[in-house]
């Protein structure tokens, strides 16, 4: 990795920019491969995140890796960060003085890894990062181009466990981004098992 991901990481591991810095356990600054062509931003940490210091490894982690598997991506295809790095107390959505304080990271970052495409994962990012009046209930799953990426949000996976209803659409989402990665992504592989055949005997 160049030495300006690893200052980066040093630099966001350090900040002290805004009051969550008093009640963090880890900064979690993000996971995957940072040259990935696909950048994936939730909302903040939560307990488990901020105990191991890793993005969504809680019950939402899980599901969104059951929704990366479902169109042949994993962790080491993509990468995963959050809007802001340090948890909220108690769950709660970052305030905009803590987005406001912490964006700045989120921005070097999409600058190094430069991804081809962004998927804003629920209300929180796709307000910070497509629109302030963006409604993920009629605008999930629109692609724009945005800063020389593709972005599209779609519903955040703590959302779809709360609300099963709301899956089918997720699915249309996910099908449409993998469509987006063939299109636009040379570099990044999706797993095909369905086409690997039979195992044989
Ligand atoms: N929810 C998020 O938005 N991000 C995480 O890292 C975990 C849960």
């Amino acid at each position: 990795m160049p030495e300006t991901w690893r200052a980066l990481e040093r630099e966001c591991a350090q900040c002290r920019e805004c009051a969550l810095c008093q009640t963090r356990h880890s900064v979690v600054f993000g996971t995957g491969n940072p040259q990935a062509e696909v950048l994936l931003v939730g909302e903040a940490p939560g307990a488990n995140e901020d105990e191991q210091g890793i993005p969504f490894v809680g019950r939402a982690g899980k599901f969104l890796d059951d929704m990366l598997a479902i169109i042949g991506l994993d962790r080491t295809k993509v990468y995963i960060t959050n809007i802001v790095k340090c948890r909220p107390p108690g769950n709660r959505d970052p305030l905009n003085v803590e987005q406001d304080a912490c964006i700045g990271y989120l921005y070097r970052q999409i600058a190094l890894i430069r991804p081809k495409i962004l998927v804003c994962l629920g209300r929180v990012a796709a307000k910070r990062l497509i629109d302030p009046k963006f409604l993920i209930t009629k605008e999930r799953g629109q692609w724009r181009d945005v800063d020389g990426m593709r972005v599209m949000a779609t519903y955040h996976p703590s959302a779809l466990l709360r609300d099963p209803a709301k899956r089918p659409e997720a699915f249309d989402d996910l099908k449409s981004l993998q469509r987006e990665i063939e299109r636009v992504c040379p570099n990044t592989a999706l797993d095909r098992p369905w086409e690997a055949g039979p195992p044989s005997s």
